[in-house]
């Protein structure tokens, strides 16, 4: 047989790019005091730190769902990361308040809606999750124009949020498209969220979702339905905490590094179903969306 095919190359396993993460951290527990340990997942070790299922004995005991991200520094591979621990835990008090003082300085968050001009950053951290996971079924690298684009047209009908370190990096973004294109969809949207790697577990895409979800409601929408591919525990549980609930998986639906990938729907109602629903306000006043972007969720 010869002619034109349908697709791509097949992405194989080969084709993932490596990302061998490890970090040390502090904590900081409700007595206040600072706990140091390593881990090689830092979203899952500060989970199992709050809930207790399999965190140490030490945040387990003083506190443990008050425990908070108090400082994170990563390093090149777990030896590293176990003799920065060690010398982490043989700091002075003072001096391990000194380094949380900085690091908290450093990634203190400030939501706001993107503009064109935030395309770059906003490519770099999505063309990493292409480059190194399954979370998204793309194979080839977008493009800074393309994100232009993108983030022009998201915010002709809904918000495109980004969240910013203090220090001026781009922490996350999160931002909805419509779910649909008949006219019957036109009370759906889909929604989005990617935070950057190094950032995971710590709050930020509780903060985005939470006032993209608001934002989302106050424009009169009705539904935002999420797709995740699986397996993806961490936005699963992220979607179940933020008042998702899945109700359909699509079985070996896309293929990406060698494998077969099922994907999850999600739902949230953003507002009751009226009936029949008031049209859906493209634009909602600068103060509405200066209030919700102030709210912080407590994180
Ligand atoms: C999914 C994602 C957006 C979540 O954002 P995040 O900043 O890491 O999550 P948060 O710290 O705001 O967590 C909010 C809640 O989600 C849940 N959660 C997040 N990570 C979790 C994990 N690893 N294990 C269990 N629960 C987790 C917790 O209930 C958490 O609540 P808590 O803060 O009270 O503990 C982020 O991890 C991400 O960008 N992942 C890669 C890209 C991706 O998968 N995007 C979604 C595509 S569908």
């Amino acid at each position: 047989m010869s002619g034109a095919c349908l697709g791509p190359a097949p992405s194989l396993a080969a084709d993932r790019q490596a990302y061998t993460p490890a970090w040390v951290y502090l904590l900081r527990c409700a007595d206040g005091s600072l706990y140091a340990g390593w881990t090689n997942d830092l979203a899952r070790r500060l989970h199992a730190h709050r809930t207790g299922a399999g965190g140490a004995k030490y945040t387990q005991s003083h506190g443990k769902a008050a425990v908070r991200l108090a400082y994170a520094e990563r390093c090149a591979d777990k030896p590293a990361a176990l003799r920065r621990e060690a010398a982490l835990k043989k700091l002075s008090k003072g001096d391990k308040e000194a380094l949380a003082a900085d690091w908290a300085a450093c990634h203190r968050l400030t939501v706001r809606m993107a503009t064109p001009d935030d395309a770059g950053d906003v490519v770099t951290l999505y063309n990493w999750y292409v480059t190194h996971g399954t979370q998204t079924f793309q194979y080839a690298l977008s493009t800074v124009e393309e994100y232009r684009q993108n983030i022009a047209e998201v915010l002709q009908k809904a918000p495109f949020l980004v969240a910013y370190t203090a220090d001026g990096r781009l922490a996350g973004y999160a931002c909805a498209h419509p779910w649909h294109t008949r006219q019957a969809f036109a009370w759906d949207v889909e929604t989005t969220v990617y935070c950057a790697p190094d950032v995971l577990g710590q709050g930020t895409g509780r903060r985005l979702y939470t006032a993209l979800l608001e934002l989302l409601r106050r424009q009169g929408y009705h539904n935002a339905f999420a797709l995740i591919t699986r397996p993806n525990p961490q936005s699963d549980a992220f979607h179940k905490a933020l008042g998702f609930t899945r109700y359909g998986v699509e079985k070996n639906s896309g293929y990406k590094f060698g494998r077969w990938l099922d994907l999850g729907y999600w739902a949230y109602e953003l507002n009751p179903p009226a009936d029949p629903p008031a049209p859906v306000r493209l634009q909602l006043d600068a103060a509405t969306v200066a209030a919700v972007l102030q709210q912080d969720p407590g994180v």
